[in-house]
């Protein structure tokens, strides 16, 4: 039985499409709210650092002003778009980070169905502690898809000392983005969960093609970003194949607790499956509002 989507809502969730609703709220606080089995997967692109979508620092981007949020210089006349520093955490911000996943992925283990999936983007550079919050609440790891996207994170030469160390990268120049991929434990085989719950498996892709772990593709431009200006917009093309993937039978309700600009929620659309959003910003949950019924008009190739 898939549960009712205005009742998960609750009074203050806003249904954007059809099978859609966005909750303006804090998940750390809200997710308590949600009964024990109730949804079938999580999709999610979280504040990977936290800090950077806290109020201090994500003021500091919207003032134009920084902080972690790193803003490059124009090329070519094009002003390229704010990304965060993550080099910059310290111990006291990546116990902070830990403890926030160690919190969420007890609720989502909570709140999934058996055999529910969990597709968790990270970062390179911390997606080790927050994939192993994930082990540790009792989620068994399934592997990672590995989007294949080029960035202009990494590669630089030492700062300061850029003639001195003209052969030198302090770091690679990031090619990929880890989503992690768990799924909570099955009540039995894999088929007489899908039987039961729904869950278990993923979608394959075609009758011939298993969904695979490898996705290229480019960040979202154009169209799409004029209609979802977020600092973290991810592309419609590679979420709508993660959604897909994550509900085996095309039944269920995904969870995305960190909505941004409602990107997830578009894609949950676009593919006719249900989604329900939190997101904690007032003007992303306007922006979502406004942006979830287009992003998921759009096509993509
Ligand atoms: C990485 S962004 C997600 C962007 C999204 N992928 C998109 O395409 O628009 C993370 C979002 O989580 C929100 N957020 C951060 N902490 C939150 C919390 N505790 N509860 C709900 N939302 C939160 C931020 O405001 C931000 O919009």
């Amino acid at each position: 039985m898939i549960p009712d989507l205005s009742t998960l809502a609750g009074p203050t969730g806003r249904l954007l499409a059809p099978g859609v609703a966005l909750v303006h709220a804090d998940a750390r606080r809200w997710l308590a709210s949600l009964p024990d089995r109730s949804v079938h997967a999580v999709v999610t692109d979280p504040p990977y650092g936290l800090v950077e979508y806290e109020e201090a620092d994500h003021d500091k981007l919207r003032g134009g002003r920084g902080g972690v949020w790193r803003i490059p210089p124009t090329l070519d006349g094009v002003q390229r778009a704010p990304v965060p520093r993550f080099t910059v955490l310290g111990p006291r911000e990546i116990e902070a980070l830990r403890g926030f996943f160690d919190t969420m992925a007890w609720e989502w283990l909570r709140v999934l169905v058996p055999g529910g999936h969990v597709f968790l983007a990270s970062n390179p550079l911390l997606s080790t502690g927050t994939f192993a919050a994930m082990a540790h609440a009792g989620f068994e790891k399934r592997g990672e898809i590995i989007r294949l996207v080029t960035t202009l994170r990494g590669g630089d030469r030492p700062k300061g000392a850029h003639a001195e160390f003209a052969d030198v990268s302090v770091m690679p120049r990031a090619g990929w983005e880890p989503w992690g991929l768990f799924r909570k434990p099955l009540e039995g085989t894999v088929a007489e969960n899908l039987r039961r719950w729904g869950t278990g498996g993923l979608r394959r892709r075609s009758e011939d093609e298993p969904f695979r772990d490898v996705i290229p593709c480019a960040p979202a431009r154009g169209l799409e970003r004029t209609i979802a200006p977020h600092p973290s917009l991810k592309p419609q093309r590679f979420l709508r194949q993660i959604v897909r993937a994550a509900l085996p039978l095309g039944t269920g309700i995904v969870l995305d607790p960190f909505a941004g600009s409602g990107s997830t929620l578009a894609a949950a659309a676009a593919l006719g499956v249900s989604a329900l959003g939190v997101e904690r910003d007032a003007a992303y949950v306007e922006l979502a509002a406004t942006a979830v019924p287009r992003l998921a008009a759009l096509r993509v190739r």
